[in-house]
C-alpha cells in the first residue's frame, strides 16, 4: 500500500485480536456489520480474521473480502504454509488484499514457546513472506513480542523479511510492557539501522497491559512509524489493544504537534461505530472511557459546568459532535450551580422572568439530594408543582401478575393500574415476561413510547438486594427516564415504565397549562 508521508494507515483488528478475546464468537452477520461500519469509518486496512482457525472464520473472511469496496481486507497467518494458503484462498475474490504473517522474535518466545533457534525462526519468516508474495504484493510481517526482542535480533529479522518481500513491517508490543520513550527508541533504532527499511511501511501494534497502548503508538509515529494497529473501543487480548478512537482523535487534534500527520478516519462516525461494536460484542463501554464513554463529554462539578457554559473550551478539548455525539450532557446533581439550572431552563424554553432563580435552586437542591440525578422534566415540574411526589402521578400500579416459563409457555402479563379513583385492567402476551408487561402498560395508558434502554442493577448485596430498573423511553422525540425499585425485578420493571409514563404525562400537563394560562 503506497502512502503519503503524512498519512497514518489505520489498520483495525477488532475482528481478529478483538474477537479472539471475546467470551463468545461473533456470527458471520455480526462480523459483516462491523466490517462495513469500519469501512464507513474510513479504516484503511481491516484484519478480518484468522482463516486457518476455523471454517466459520474462513467463510466470514471470504464474505467480508467480497463486500469491502474501499478498505483493504487482510487475514492473519502463522509462518506456516497452510495458514498462508488459507488467507490467500479466503481473500482471493477481493480486488486487493493483504496477507499478515507473524512469528515471535523475543528470546522467551523463541526459546520457551517455539523451542527453536533464532536462525530457524528467521528462515521460517523468510519462507513465509516469500510464499505470501505468491498470492499478493501486499504482505505484512510481524515480529511478535518485538517490544522484548533484543534489538540486534529485531533489526536482523526486519531486514530479512523486507528482503523476502514484506511491504509492511509490524513491531508489536505484544505484552504491553514498554513505556513510550522506550518504545519510540526501539522504532527509531530499527528505522536508523535497517538498511532496506525505506522499502516498507513501519507499523506498530500495542497492547494495553500498562495502559500505554495509545501513548506508545503515538510515540512510535514520532519515530517514523506510519501504520497503527488498533481496535474499536480498545478491545483485544487481556487489557486490550490500542483504541482506534483514541489514536484517531489524538492525531486529528494534535496533528500540528505530530508534524502534520493525518488519518482517513471520519471522526463523526466514531460514536455510532463504537456503539455497534459494543452492542454486537456484548462489551459495554466504561462510562469514563476516553472519546466514547457516556461521561466523556459530561461535566459534573459546579465549577466545570460554569466554565463550559461560559466557554466550552475551558474544559472541552473536543466537541461531542466531532465524534458523532449529539451534544454534551450536564449532569444535574447536588453539585450543580445556579448558572447550570438557568441554562437548562433556557434550553427548555423558559425565560428568567418565568421563575425566581433562588427559589427554584433551593427546591432543586432538595430534589437532587433525594434523587441523585435530576432530569429536565423534573426541573419543569419544579417550576409548576409545589410537590414533586408520587401524589402527582397519574398512574399507580395496583396489581401485577406475570406468567412465564420454559418450552412452549407463552409469557403472559395482567396489570391493574389505578388512575384517580378508577382502575383499569389489561392482559397481554409478549416475547418475554417484561415485554408482556410493557405491552399491558402501554395499552392501559395509551401513551405511545419506544423503549430506548433498559438497565437492571442490584442495590445492596445478597438476598436483601433491591433490584433497580432504569428505563429510558422516546416519546415524540424526547427522552424520558423512569426508575423502579423492588425486591422483585418484574415489579421493578413495571414501576420503571410507569414512572417514565408519569413523567411524560407531567410534562404534557405543564405544557398544556402554559398554553392555557399563557405563562
Ligand atoms: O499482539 C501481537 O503480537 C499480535 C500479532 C499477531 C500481531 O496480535
Ligand atoms: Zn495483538
Amino acid at each position: 500500500m503506497t502512502q503519503a508521508d503524512d498519512h497514518v494507515i489505520i489498520f483495525d483488528t477488532t475482528l481478529r485480536d478483538g474477537e479472539q478475546a471475546l467470551p463468545q464468537s461473533l456470527s458471520m452477520r455480526q462480523k459483516m456489520q462491523i466490517a462495513l461500519a469500519l469501512e464507513e469509518l474510513g479504516v484503511d486496512v481491516i484484519e478480518t480474521g484468522f482463516p486457518i482457525s476455523s471454517r466459520g472464520d474462513f467463510e466470514s473472511c471470504e464474505a467480508i473480502a467480497k463486500a469491502l469496496k474501499r478498505s483493504v481486507p487482510c487475514g492473519l497467518a502463522r509462518c506456516v504454509e497452510k495458514d498462508i494458503d488459507a488467507v490467500g484462498e479466503a481473500l482471493a475474490a477481493a480486488e486487493r488484499f493483504r496477507i499478515h504473517t507473524f512469528i515471535a522474535t523475543s528470546d522467551i518466545h523463541v526459546q520457551d514457546k517455539l523451542r527453536r533457534s533464532f536462525d530457524d525462526v528467521v528462515e521460517m519468516a523468510v519462507k513465509a513472506v516469500a510464499h505470501a508474495r505468491s498470492y499478493t504484493d501486499d504482505v505484512e510481517f510481524s515480529c511478535e513480542d518485538a517490544g522484548r526482542t533484543p534489538i540486534d535480533n529485531l533489526c536482523r529479522m526486519v531486514e530479512a523479511a523486507i528482503r523476502a518481500g514484506a511491504t509492511t513491517i509490524n513491531l508489536p508490543d505484544t505484552v504491553g510492557y514498554t513505556l513510550p520513550a522506550e518504545f519510540s527508541s526501539i522504532i527509531a533504532t530499527v528505522m536508523n539501522r535497517v538498511p532496506n527499511i525505506d522499502q516498507a511501511v513501519v507499523s506498530v501494534h500495542c497492547h494495553n497491559d500498562l495502559g500505554m497502548a495509545t501513548a506508545n503508538s503515538l510515540s512510535a509515529l514520532q519515530a517514523g512509524a506510519r501504520q497503527i494497529e488498533c481496535c474499536m473501543n480498545g478491545l483485544g487480548e487481556r487489557a486490550g489493544n490500542c483504541s482506534l478512537e483514541e489514536v484517531a482523535m489524538a492525531i486529528k487534534l494534535r496533528s500540528k504537534y505530530l508534524g502534520g500527520l493525518r488519518t482517513n478516519i471520519v471522526s463523526q462516525n466514531i460514536a455510532r461505530t463504537s456503539a455497534l461494536v459494543s452492542k454486537l460484542c456484548h462489551e459495554p463501554v466504561p462510562s469514563h472511557k476516553a472519546i466514547v464513554g457516556s461521561n466523556a463529554f459530561s461535566h459534573s462539578s459546579g465549577i466545570h459546568q460554569d466554565g463550559v457554559l461560559k466557554n466550552r473550551e475551558t474544559y472541552e478539548i473536543l466537541t461531542p459532535e466531532s465524534v458523532g455525539f449529539k451534544g454534551n450532557t450536564m449532569h444535574m446533581t447536588a453539585r450543580s450551580g445556579r448558572h447550570m439550572i438557568r441554562s437548562c431552563l433556557k434550553n427548555l424554553g423558559y425565560d428568567d422572568s418565568d421563575y425566581d432563580l433562588n427559589e427554584i435552586y433551593a427546591r432543586f437542591l432538595k430534589l437532587a439530594d433525594r434523587k441523585g440525578q435530576v432530569f429536565d422534566y423534573d426541573l419543569e415540574a419544579l417550576l409548576f408543582f409545589t410537590k414533586l411526589d408520587e401524589e402527582d402521578d397519574k398512574y399507580h400500579l395496583d396489581i401485577l401478575n406475570v406468567m412465564s416459563g420454559s418450552g412452549d409457555t407463552v409469557p403472559t402479563a395482567t396489570v391493574r393500574l389505578r388512575v384517580g379513583k378508577r382502575t383499569r385492567t389489561e392482559s397481554s402476551i409478549g416475547n418475554g415476561p417484561v415485554d408482556a408487561l410493557y405491552n399491558c402498560i402501554t395499552r392501559l395508558t395509551g401513551v405511545k413510547c419506544k423503549l430506548t434502554s433498559y438497565d437492571i442493577t442490584a442495590n445492596g448485596a445478597g438476598m436483601d438486594a433491591l433490584g433497580q430498573v432504569d428505563v429510558t423511553v422516546d416519546h415524540e422525540g424526547r427522552i424520558f427516564h423512569g426508575m423502579g425499585l423492588s425486591t422483585d425485578v418484574i415489579e421493578a420493571s413495571a414501576l420503571a415504565l410507569i414512572h417514565a409514563i408519569n413523567n411524560i404525562e407531567r410534562s404534557k400537563s405543564i405544557h398544556q397549562k402554559r398554553r392555557l394560562t399563557g405563562v
